[in-house]
């Protein structure tokens, strides 16, 4: 792995020399957050040497290079999700990258259902915690001990300090906003109504299919990570309202504005 890691780096570096700061993946429905990204340079997950190949038809995978805000960032175009049929190495392979590029920031976001009885769609949750459900572990299997430790600490995988940033900026422009736990599931399908149910009763606020996986490896590397869910569709009465792919992305592109600015002005003071 470490040798695909160090080929993948070395490529990205040689078609981009200028060193980016801050990495941002974007969850379904916020791709637009790209817009405010003066690009410099993109690159197709196709023409990068070891990258998965996206299983999605009609799914953009793009690396883009370029300033956020004046700050030199790289956004992921579309990231790589389990259900899809990725392993967890495939998923969390870009983070790996990033961190061999000199990245040592994170900015994760997701679309998200939320089960906390106080939230609301289109709300914005920073994520503070999570519970992994995912079958398979990214840091399973022998450990690359030049990567990051065997047993990881997990007591502050969403940094407190990048939070609190975040936390001022969404004060300063009046942002409602959460904080709370995210359960990370592996999908494809939305939660029954008893697994809503369940998944409150055991912590949680949102859930959703991603995230976790690249929190983990982030954090395992050493890399200080934040993450945001939008909520996009509820599981918290009872009767759970039928919920579709398009609704998830309506929802999202409705709190998209929102969380732009918070991004963009957090990048400044990371
Ligand atoms: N569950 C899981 N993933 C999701 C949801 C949900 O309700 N909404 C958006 N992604």
């Amino acid at each position: 792995m470490l040798q695909k890691i160090k080929e993948t780096a070395d490529f990205l570096m040689q078609t981009y020399p200028s060193k980016a700061k801050i990495a941002i993946v974007l969850g379904s429905g916020l791709n637009n957050l790209i817009q405010d990204i003066a690009v410099e340079h993109i690159v197709s997950y196709a023409d990068i040497p070891n990258f998965p190949i996206s299983t999605v038809k009609g799914h953009e995978g793009n690396l883009l290079f370029g300033k956020l805000n004046g700050v030199a960032v790289v956004a992921m175009q579309g990231r790589f999700h389990y259900y899809e049929g990725y392993d967890m190495k495939q998923v969390t392979f870009p983070i790996r990258v990033f961190k061999a590029m000199g990245v040592e920031n994170v900015i994760l976001s997701n679309a998200a259902g939320g089960i906390n009885p106080l939230f609301h769609v289109g709300d914005i949750m920073m994520i503070t915690d999570h519970i992994n459900l995912f079958p398979e572990h990214p840091l399973r299997g022998k450990n690359e001990d030049s990567l990051g430790p065997r047993f990881p600490d997990m007591s502050e995988t969403y940094s407190k300090v990048l939070l609190q940033k975040a936390e001022q900026i969404a004060q300063k422009h009046n942002i409602l906003y959460h904080k709370g736990v995210y359960v990370g599931t592996q999908g494809p399908t939305f939660e029954t109504p008893a697994e809503y149910k369940m998944f409150r009763f055991i912590g949680g606020d949102c859930v959703g299919m991603s995230t976790v996986p690249e929190a983990i490896v982030a954090h395992h590397t050493n890399m200080n990570c934040i993450a945001f869910s939008v909520v996009t569709d509820l599981g918290i009465s009872d009767v759970v309202e039928k919920v579709s792919h398009q609704e998830v992305l309506n929802a999202a592109c409705v709190a998209e504005p929102k969380l732009r600015l918070i991004v963009s002005e957090l990048v400044k003071v990371i």
